[in-house]
């Protein structure tokens, strides 16, 4: 299949580029181009939007691989025609600003078609070297089929991990992969071993510390720009049975901080596994999307709690513990809730399996789903903000910008920087200490005018962008979306010129991860025949 393809394509790009001759999508088809690439208007579709929901850019064609060769035959063949055109890889399509799309070119569906269980993946192995088990998994795997298959097997899982499962190996490692364990493990790129790569050439590139260091540190956190990730080699550790969940409440945003500094400080076994917070400026919020938490045994009266109507802050961790362990859970917690000064009467306790921690926000999106309230514009903005200058921005937008209704979840936690590998390409602030603001909001569609609107929530993101930027805060933005050559340079700052030899090295013709807009995607051949791009926003 995959030759027949290859040869297909070749085909044709010799007769676009040598002819100048054009092709109806029909006449692709007429080729006999079935299976695995495909010409469908919903396959089409569906790659041509995101979770975003605020762009749509169509692909000329979507693939779906069975295997890294695959992958490689068709980046080949964009490779090796005159002009070239885009090809990016998606994973589960949860970017926010189109990140994963090719406009004109071919979409490659990593982590289609889940159930089908033929993607390559290896039983956890342990490693005498490295003194701890490992698995192997197909690069468009979701956390949560990894999951599930190291439980099964041996009863391990991944250190590292982001609060929602339903997103692909590839497609967080090429960001970072950040949680509430991020302070202690690093983000989920600090936790793999080793990569099998498609690089812009269509060469499968196997990359380590050891091996192709530059290629595999660059991938890491590298926005799909200089490969396409097919293998990725995890970590494990023996799963925890079981999860005690806390929540705290303040309203003292200085005390907030530092008691969220002091737990991501502590190292050994006496800390928490997971820290992490989040912002209270209505009271609907407190009954978020996220929050199966706070059911009505333990239901929250704000105005109880005294915070005459100013904004709270709650800080959620978590204790892991198994049958060993459980005769000393309450004491360990009690012991690490005792160094911390929040509001007295507002302490939330839940006990609940591990896997239902891990797999939390999936719940939430099933309700949402079940309102209709899933598949809505997101403009979402995550910053990593300094810890230095975290409280300036307390001040200008928790307690300025944002007013009083959020339309999401707000949330905030710190982590270390010595726990991110300075050698990938994930770019984080110039300080040890950093906070992850995540403003996750929904806007409704039709809303007009309202603190809910597309329009109205968009403005208040370049509002809070703009604040940092007059107040001097240095902020990185994580997932990021920036619109000129310019910005893309300050956001990198000292990485910006490996970033750019790597692409040059890698991906040479500009072939893979346009949808970025990081550099200028190939003429593709195809992009006479699909509609420019066009943005649904106004
Ligand atoms: C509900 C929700 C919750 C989230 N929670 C978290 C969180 O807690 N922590 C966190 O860190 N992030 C979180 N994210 C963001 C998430 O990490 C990003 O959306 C990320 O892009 C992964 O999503 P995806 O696998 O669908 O990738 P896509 O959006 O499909 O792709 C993202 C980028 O990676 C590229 N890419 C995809 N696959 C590969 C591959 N195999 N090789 C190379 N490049 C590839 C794409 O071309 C694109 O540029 C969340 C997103 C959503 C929607
Ligand atoms: C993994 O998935 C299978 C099939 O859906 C299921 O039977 C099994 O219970 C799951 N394992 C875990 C640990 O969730
Ligand atoms: C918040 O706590 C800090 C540190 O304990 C204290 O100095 C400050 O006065 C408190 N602020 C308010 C508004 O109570
Ligand atoms: C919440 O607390 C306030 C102040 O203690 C009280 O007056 C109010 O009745 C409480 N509301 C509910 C729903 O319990
Ligand atoms: C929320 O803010 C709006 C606009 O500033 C204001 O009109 C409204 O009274 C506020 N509501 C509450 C509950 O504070």
């Amino acid at each position: 299949m995959a030759n027949k393809l290859v040869l297909l394509m070749f085909a044709i790009c010799r007769l676009i580029s040598t002819v100048g001759l054009t092709l109806e999508p029909a006449e692709l088809l007429q080729f006999g181009v079935e299976g695995q690439l495909s010409l469908e208007p919903a396959d089409v579709d569906r790659a041509s939007v995101d979770f975003g929901g605020m762009t749509r850019a169509e692909p000329m064609a979507v693939m779906r691989p069975a295997s890294a060769g695959d992958v490689a035959s068709l980046v080949r063949v964009a490779y090796g025609s005159a002009l070239g055109f885009p090809v990016s890889a998606r994973g589960h399509g949860h970017s926010i600003n189109g990140q994963a799309r090719a406009p004109g070119g071919v979409v490659i569906e990593m982590s289609h078609d889940r159930a089908a269980g033929h993607r390559p993946r290896s039983r956890p192995v342990y490693s005498p070297s490295l003194g701890e088990y490992y698995v192997d998994v197909w690069g468009g795997e979701l956390w949560i089929d990894v999951l599930n298959w190291t439980l099964d097997n041996g009863g391990r899982a991944p250190k590292s991990w982001t609060d929602y499962l339903y997103l692909s190996v590839g497609g967080t490692l090429s960001n970072a992969g950040i949680s509430g364990q991020t302070f202690h493990h690093g983000p989920q790129l600090s936790n793999v071993y080793e990569l099998d790569v498609v690089t812009g050439k269509g060469e499968i590139v196997t990359c380590s510390e050891e091996q192709n260091s530059e290629l595999f540190h660059g991938v890491l956190g590298g926005l799909g720009q200089f490969g396409i990730i097919t293998r990725a080699r995890i970590a494990l550790e023996p799963a925890p049975q079981r999860v005690r969940w806390i929540r705290v409440l303040y309203s003292n945003f200085t005390t907030f901080t530092r008691d969220q500094e002091l737990l991501i400080s502590l190292h050994g076994t006496h800390r928490f596994d997971y820290v992490e917070g989040f912002v209270i400026v209505d009271e609907g919020l407190i009954n978020n999307w996220r929050s199966s938490f706070f059911s009505p045994r333990n239901s929250v009266n704000i105005s109880s709690i005294g915070a005459n109507g100013g904004v709270l802050y709650c800080l959620e961790m978590t204790k892991n513990y198994d049958d060993s362990t459980a005769a000393f859970v309450d004491q360990e917690v009690e012991a690490l809730l005792k160094r911390l000064e929040f509001i007295p009467a507002s302490v939330f306790t839940t006990d609940l399996p591990y896997v239902d921690f891990l797999d939390r926000v999936h719940k939430a999106e099933l309700k949402l789903r079940a309102k209709g309230l899933w598949d809505v514009p997101h403009p979402w903005l995550n910053l990593f903000v300094p810890a230095s200058r975290i409280a300036d921005f307390d001040r200008g937008v928790f307690r300025g910008i944002l007013g009083n209704k959020t339309s999401g979840p707000i949330l905030i936690y710190p982590m270390n920087k010595h726990k991110w590998d300075e050698r990938s390409s994930a770019v984080t602030p110039d300080e040890e200490v950093f906070y992850l603001v995540g403003f996750l909001r929904s806007a409704l569609p039709d809303s007009g005018e309202s603190t809910q609107s597309l329009e109205y929530l968009s403005q208040q993101n370049e509002r809070i962008l703009a604040f940092c930027d007059a107040a001097g805060i240095e902020v990185k933005q994580y997932l990021p979306h920036h619109l000129t050559r310019a910005e893309w340079a300050r956001h990198f700052g000292a990485k910006w010129d490996r970033f750019i030899r790597l692409k040059a090295e890698f991906d040479p013709k500009g072939i893979l991860g346009s949808g970025q807009g990081i550099f200028p995607p190939p003429s593709s051949p195809f992009s006479s025949l699909s509609p420019d791009e066009h943005s649904m926003t106004r």
